[in-house]
């Protein structure tokens, strides 16, 4: 299978994920294309079967970044599935929900079919590092996508 993943990643956590999500799934046998939304246009997607799109919580919510990327975004192949990831603090003081609400909300007009409700992975501080096990939370949800 083909899967595709773009992510936003201040800090490189997120982008640590997605390394580890890649050797998982290489490591199936699948084709895993990965890229930053700062270096690809939404509507210059390559044709996948399963997308992954992953990104902090700020202030709540994706980034203005991610939150445009996933207006914008254009997938051409008629039935691909899709995923959701985000990175979030856990501090009561946050909002740590919403992020993937937001993202999927965003996709709904997509014609996309969901194939998870989506992974939360913790940072310990707002620049890291990654919760402990966050390495099987990822595995766990590879298998739920696939
Ligand atoms: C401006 C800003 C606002 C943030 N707001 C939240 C928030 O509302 N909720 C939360 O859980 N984390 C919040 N954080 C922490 C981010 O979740 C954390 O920096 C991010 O998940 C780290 O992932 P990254 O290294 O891939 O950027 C915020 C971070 C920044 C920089």
């Amino acid at each position: 299978m083909k899967v595709y993943i773009a992510y936003e990643s201040k800090y490189g956590n997120g982008k640590k994920c997605i390394e580890h999500l890649q050797g998982i799934l290489s490591k199936k046998g699948h084709d895993v294309e990965t890229s930053s939304i700062r270096e690809i246009k939404p509507n210059a997607l390559p044709q996948a079967d399963l997308y992954i799109f992953s990104s902090p919580t700020h202030i709540g919510n994706p980034p203005m970044k991610m939150r445009k990327f996933l207006k914008n975004l254009e997938v051409k192949q008629e039935g691909a599935k899709y995923a959701l990831m985000a990175t979030c603090m856990d501090a009561k003081f946050y909002d740590r929900t919403k992020a993937l609400q937001i993202m999927e909300a965003l996709l709904q007009s997509k014609g996309m079919i969901k194939v998870s409700d989506g992974i939360k992975i913790k940072v310990t501080g707002m620049k890291g590092p990654l919760e402990t096990g966050y390495e099987e939370k990822l595995d766990a949800f590879v298998k739920e996508i696939l």
